[in-house]
C-alpha cells in the first residue's frame, strides 16, 4: 500500500488519549472537501477562533471553502479569483484558487494534515513521543510545524538558509526547531541529507513526513484541491469542452495532483507543470538558483504523476518578481488602475504570493499557445499570498529603489504583456519517460526507492489510481479515532 494504514493499536492509544486531554478531534477528507459536513459545535467554536490562532479547531479551517476573514469565519465557496484580462492580456479566462484563508496563509497546512492524521489516527507517530520533522523548501514546513502545534507535538522545520526572513522568524514562534540548511531555494539534496543525519542521530524519535515522496500529499490536493475546482467550474457554468488547461509550479508535485482528479472528470484538460526557467529540471534536464519560492528543487518528485503530465513551462523568474513589485508598490496599482483594472480585483492583487504570480504568467503563456478564446479556461492556483513576502519588496525596493511609473510602464509591457509562447514543451510519450527516467537518479540511487517502484509508477496502469481509493479507509480509521477520543 502506498500509504502506511497499519494500525499500532498501542501507540493509537496514546494518541487517542493526547487528543482527549487537549480536546482535539480530527476533521475527515469528506469535511475537508465539504464543510457544511461539520458539526454545529465545531461552527460554534469557530465564530470565536482567529485564522491564525494555535488552537486545534482550526484543524477544520484546512478546506478551500473558509470564509475570507482574519477571525470568526465559518464556511462558504470556494475562494478562487478570476484574473483580470487588463492584467493577462488574454483572451481566455484565467481562474486562480486563493490559498490565503488557510489557516497561517498557506494552503500547505492541507498537504501537512493528511500526512499527519492518518499517522495519528493509526498509531505510525506518537505524538507523544516523537517529534515531527518537516522538510520543506517553502511553506511545508510552515503547515507541518502549525500543525503539529494544534496537535500539541513536537516538531523540526527544515528549510534552505535563503528563504524570506518572515518564514524564519514565523517558524521560530510555532516549532520546536527550526533547522536552516545550506542554499536556496532549489537546494532540495541538502535538505535530504540533513534529513539522513537526523535519522541517523535520532532514529526512533523522529519521524520525517516527506512531502516529496508522499502520498498523502498527492491524494489531498487529488481529493480537496481538484474538487474544489471542479466545483468552481460548475458555479460559473463552464462547458465541459471549454476546460483546457490546469497550470502548477512543482515544489513536490502535490498541488499537480488537482490536475489528476480535474482530468477524470474533463478527459482532455491539459495539466501542465510550471518551473522557473532559471532551474528547468523538467523542461531541459537543468539545475539552478531562482526566486520563485516553494518551487524547483532540482529533481522530479516521487509522488508526481509523470505520465498524466501533458505539457512544461518555464516562467522567467525575473517577469515573476517584476510583477509581484507591480502588484505590491502604489505606483503600480496606480498603473494598473489606470489601464482599467477594477479596484475589486486590484485589491486581490494582495492575494498573489511569488509563485502564485509564476502560476498565472504560465497560465497566461499556455492560453498563447493554444490560441484560447473568450469562453475557454485555464486554472491555476495561488498557494499563498503577498504576506509571505513583504521582506522581498522591501529588498527590492533596496537594490531597485521605489516601484515608479517608468518601472511600472516596463514592467507591465515587459513582465506581463509580452509573455510569449517559448520554453514550454507539449510532451509526448517519449518526452514523459524522459522526465520519469530523472526520478531514478534522486530516488532510486539516492533515496532508497526500489527499481521495481519505479517501473510500476511508468509500467503499472493502478499505480497512480490506487490512491485516491485509499481516502474511503483514511476518512474511516479518522472517525474511529475521533469516536474513541469522545468515548
Ligand atoms: C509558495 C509555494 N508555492 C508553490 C508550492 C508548490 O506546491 P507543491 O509542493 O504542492 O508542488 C509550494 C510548496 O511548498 C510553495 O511553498
Amino acid at each position: 500500500m502506498l500509504i502506511n494504514l497499519n494500525v499500532n493499536p498501542e501507540v493509537r492509544a496514546k494518541n487517542v488519549k493526547r487528543c482527549k486531554e487537549k480536546g482535539i478531534l480530527l476533521p475527515t477528507f469528506k469535511e475537508m472537501i465539504d464543510p457544511s459536513l461539520v458539526s454545529e459545535d465545531i461552527k460554534k467554536k469557530l465564530d470565536n477562533t482567529g485564522l491564525w490562532d494555535v488552537d486545534p479547531v482550526n484543524l477544520y479551517r484546512i478546506t478551500w471553502h473558509n470564509e475570507p476573514v482574519s477571525k470568526g469565519g465559518e464556511f462558504g465557496g470556494v475562494n478562487f479569483l478570476e484574473v483580470p484580462r487588463e492584467i493577462s492580456g488574454v483572451k481566455a479566462r484565467i481562474i486562480a484558487l486563493c490559498g490565503k484563508w488557510f489557516p497561517c496563509g498557506v494552503h500547505k497546512v492541507g498537504a501537512t494534515y493528511s500526512c499527519l492524521a492518518p499517522a495519528l489516527a493509526s498509531g505510525t507517530f506518537d505524538s507523544v513521543d516523537q517529534q515531527a520533522v518537516w522538510p520543506s523548501t517553502g511553506n511545508y514546513c510552515r503547515g507541518g510545524a502549525y500543525n503539529s502545534a494544534l496537535l500539541g507535538c513536537q516538531s523540526i522545520a527544515i528549510l534552505p538558509e535563503e528563504m524570506s526572513q518572515e518564514r524564519f522568524n514565523w517558524l521560530q514562534s510555532v516549532a520546536g526547531e527550526v533547522i536552516a540548511t545550506p542554499g536556496c531555494e532549489s537546494n532540495v539534496k541538502e535538505i535530504f541529507d540533513k534529513c539522513h543525519e537526523l535519522d541517523a542521530e535520532r532514529g526512533n524519535h523522529i519521524v520525517i513526513f516527506n512531502q516529496f515522496e508522499q502520498f498523502e500529499n498527492y491524494l489531498w490536493h487529488y481529493e480537496v484541491t481538484g474538487r474544489a475546482m471542479a466545483e468552481v467550474l460548475k458555479q460559473l457554468g463552464v462547458k465541459d469542452e471549454n476546460v483546457k488547461a490546469y497550470v502548477s509550479a512543482t515544489g513536490s508535485g502535490g498541488t499537480l495532483a488537482a490536475g489528476d482528479y480535474l482530468k477524470t472528470l474533463y478527459p482532455n484538460i491539459k495539466i501542465v507543470a510550471a518551473e522557473a526557467l532559471q532551474c528547468p529540471t523538467l523542461l531541459r534536464n537543468g539545475f539552478g538558483g531562482h526566486r520563485i519560492e516553494g518551487i524547483g528543487d532540482k529533481h522530479v518528485p516521487w509522488i508526481h504523476n509523470v505520465k498524466n503530465t501533458d505539457m512544461i513551462v518555464a516562467v522567467d523568474d525575473n517577469d515573476c518578481m517584476d510583477a509581484y513589485r507591480l502588484f505590491n508598490e502604489p505606483e503600480g496599482l496606480k498603473y494598473l488602475a489606470s489601464k482599467g483594472v477594477k479596484q475589486e480585483d486590484l485589491d486581490n492583487l494582495s492575494l498573489y504570493g511569488i509563485s502564485g504570480v509564476g502560476n498565472v504568467l504560465g497560465a497566461m503563456k499556455v492560453a498563447k499557445f493554444y490560441e484560447l478564446t473568450e469562453e475557454d479556461v485555464v486554472f491555476t492556483i495561488l498557494t499563498d499570498s503577498s504576506e509571505m513576502y513583504t521582506s522581498r519588496i522591501k529588498e527590492l525596493e533596496e537594490k531597485l529603489g521605489v516601484c515608479d511609473h517608468d518601472d511600472s510602464v516596463r514592467i507591465y509591457y515587459q513582465a506581463l504583456m509580452s509573455q510569449n509562447i517559448a520554453n514550454m514543451k507539449e510532451l509526448g510519450y517519449y518526452d514523459r519517460l524522459a522526465i520519469h527516467n530523472l526520478k531514478y537518479y534522486t530516488w532510486v540511487e539516492q533515496q532508497g526507492k526500489t527499481y521495481e517502484e519505479i517501473n510500476r509508477q511508468w509500467y503499472d496502469k493502478d499505480y497512480w489510481t490506487d490512491i485516491p481509493k485509499l481516502t474511503a479507509k483514511i476518512d474511516k480509521l479518522i472517525e474511529e479515532f475521533n469516536a474513541d477520543i469522545l468515548a
